[in-house]
């Protein structure tokens, strides 16, 4: 089982500007509870309870008050900075020490995942030990993300590119992954793309490549939204009020995650 997770929760969120002047996005409100609750929910889901969070140069205080490395959550956080946002996958070459001779799997801050049997799918992705896997979910607006072609006789990936100018299928890539060890080697040798970042669809790739490339994908019955543009903020708000309020339940309770998983208990939830 993979234990390791990283949340990348750096970038400048220019596209969220002036609400990310002072606060970075991550901490931004999704109805009751700052964005970075459910991606953490999501790896804890995993159970994952030894997280490494990437954030950005002089923000990290920000990130301390909310979520101290000790903390009632029965969760481990260590905190790594990002002087400047390379790319996603230089979480792997920043969490090096971090992920040591683990598998690990990585969420990106601002990624949104809720619905039926997740649980269990999530918990299904933590059992890799040889490979990546990824998360897809089929979307209106394939151009805004990183996409997969799908051979789907054989269920398997075909290509990938990331935010494709030209439509080649409806399957993003969520901001989820499950890599082996190798994912460290694999991002030291990643060159920058022509938008100067490191890609992500290139660090899949190399697994794509040697043939140890798998995939899942969300189902009608869950949905997944990145945070990245300000009405998905506040699209995001309104779905968990409306379910916390119809339902009478919390999404993303930290508290009540670990104690289900029965990493605490309820004294210590008192
Ligand atoms: O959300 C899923 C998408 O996320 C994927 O489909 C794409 O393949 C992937 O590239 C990514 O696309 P975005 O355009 O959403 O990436 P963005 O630059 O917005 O970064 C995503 C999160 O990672 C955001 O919370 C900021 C953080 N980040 C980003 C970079 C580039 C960092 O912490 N450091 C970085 O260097």
């Amino acid at each position: 089982m993979i234990k390791k997770g990283i949340i990348l929760s750096g970038g400048l969120g220019t596209r969220m500007s002036p609400l990310t002047k002072a606060v970075n996005k991550q901490l931004l409100p999704i109805y009751d509870k700052p964005l970075i609750f459910y991606p953490l929910s999501i790896l804890m889901l995993a159970k994952i309870k030894d997280i490494l969070i990437i954030v950005n140069k002089g923000q990290l205080n920000q990130f301390k008050n909310i979520l101290p490395e000790k903390n009632n959550f029965g969760v481990t956080i260590h905190y790594k900075e990002q002087l400047k946002p390379k790319g996603l996958p230089d979480a792997f070459i920043l969490g090096e020490k971090f992920i040591n001779k683990s598998n690990v799997a990585m969420i990106l801050g601002d990624n949104f995942f809720y619905g039926q049997n997740l649980s269990k799918l999530l918990i299904n992705c933590a059992k890799i030990k040889k490979g990546a896997k990824i998360i897809l979910h089929n979307v209106q607006n394939p151009e805004l993300f990183g996409v997969a072609k799908l051979d789907t006789k054989n269920k398997k990936i075909i290509k990938i590119i990331e935010k494709p100018k030209k439509f080649i299928s409806n399957n993003a890539i969520t901001g989820l992954y499950f890599f082996d060890n190798n994912v460290v080697k694999y991002a030291k040798k990643l060159k920058p793309s022509k938008r100067g970042e490191l890609e992500i669809t290139d660090l899949i790739y190399e697994y794509k490549k040697r043939n140890r490339l798998k995939f899942e994908m969300i189902g009608r019955g869950a949905i997944w939204s990145d945070a990245g543009k300000i009405e998905d903020l506040s699209n995001v708000s309104s779905y968990v009020k409306s379910v916390e309020k119809v339902q009478g339940i919390k999404i993303a309770c930290l508290e009540e995650i670990s104690l289900l998983k029965k990493w605490i208990d309820k004294k210590k939830i008192a």
